[in-house]
């Protein structure tokens, strides 16, 4: 292993198609940007239609030889969700990569996507998890297909409220972020046990970016919070360059298993080089896994169909 992997060791990703959730801005963008650096054909996947155009643009300036599309993609919405999959199954002979990263924080007062499921549950969980049962067929005996779902060190303070996923009893925009995000890495390890179990080569990893400088702190969050995380973000976070570096690294590192979870190496993984790295146990808790994976198809509608690759 490289002692201090950058973007420059991506391997060569001529020939293969990536999807890159909340590609205009942030980690998603620099995600993107290298991916087609190194080659890849790169799907923009964001709800607004201008910033995705401006972010392939840049992008298209940056790496000239980019070979990059902009969908649409409206994780808030299972209409919209269903609608892209539909787009790309009809655009794409197959997937390489699917990047589960886009997402919301700390949304003040609480609410509710177009399916009624509070914002941040709804956007950052049951949009991915819907979405990556509507592709998984697409990634099905492709070489090296993964599934990348971005977390974040807050899955630590989460907990899976079985009895008020909804957060309709009580809510915190501190609690239902790091519920989301702790959901993250229940789907992400529960779909590499079941990839395995059905003897796919679909492999399923996650990945966090430390604390990186971004729009997160200030797309949702209050006012007081914004004017804390401004100061955080001068003083602490490292830039979305680095950020997204472990995003990078658990999509193209030669080799890595499914179920690897990749964050930076340094002061307590809040910036550095990408490493695989521990959790939380309640992240690796398979019971929960289990029931949060049942409860998440009920909600969507969507049952997962995980073959192994020459049936599918
Ligand atoms: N930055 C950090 O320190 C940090 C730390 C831990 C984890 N993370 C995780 O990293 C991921 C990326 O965040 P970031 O820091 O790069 O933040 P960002 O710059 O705010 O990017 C978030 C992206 O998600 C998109 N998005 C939000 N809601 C969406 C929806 N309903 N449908 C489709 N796209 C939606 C945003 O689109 P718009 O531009 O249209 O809003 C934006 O493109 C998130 O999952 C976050 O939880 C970040």
């Amino acid at each position: 292993m490289p002692n201090k992997w950058t973007a420059a060791d991506i391997p060569d990703q001529h020939g293969r198609t990536a999807v890159v959730t909340g590609a205009n801005s942030g980690i998603g963008f620099v995600a993107a940007r290298e991916l087609t650096r190194a080659g890849a054909r790169v799907v923009l996947a964001v709800r607004n239609a201008q910033k995705g155009a401006e972010a392939a643009s840049t992008i298209q300036t940056a790496v000239p030889s980019a070979e990059i599309e902009v969908g649409s993609l409206d994780l808030s919405s299972l209409a919209s969700v269903r609608g892209f999959a539909e787009w790309v199954a009809r655009e794409h002979e197959g997937l390489d990569l699917l990047i589960n990263n886009a997402g919301v924080m700390a949304a003040s007062p609480r609410q509710k996507t177009a399916d009624g499921f509070e914002l941040q549950f709804g956007t950052n969980h049951l949009g991915h998890f819907a979405l990556t049962g509507l592709l998984l067929d697409r990634m099905a005996g492709r070489d090296d297909a993964r599934v990348v779902t971005v977390s974040s060190g807050a899955h630590r303070m989460g907990r899976i409220k079985f009895d008020d996923l909804q957060s309709e009893r009580s809510y915190g925009r501190w609690r239902a972020y790091g519920q989301s995000k702790l959901s993250n890495l229940l789907f992400a390890f529960e779909l590499d046990r079941r990839l395995r179990a059905a003897g796919s080569t679909v492999r399923s990893l996650a990945a966090h970016p430390g604390y990186a400088a971004t729009n997160l702190q200030f797309a949702a969050a209050p006012r007081l919070d914004r004017m804390v995380m401004a100061v955080g973000n001068r003083l602490m976070a490292q830039s979305a360059e680095m950020g997204a570096l472990p995003l990078l690294y658990a999509a193209t590192y030669p080799g890595l298993e499914g179920g690897t979870y990749v964050g930076p190496d340094s002061f307590f993984e809040q910036r550095g080089h990408p490493k695989p790295v521990g959790t939380s146990p309640a992240a690796r808790g398979e019971e929960a896994a289990r029931r949060l994976w049942a409860m998440s198809e009920e909600l969507t509608g969507l049952q997962f169909r995980i073959t192994s690759d020459t049936s599918a």
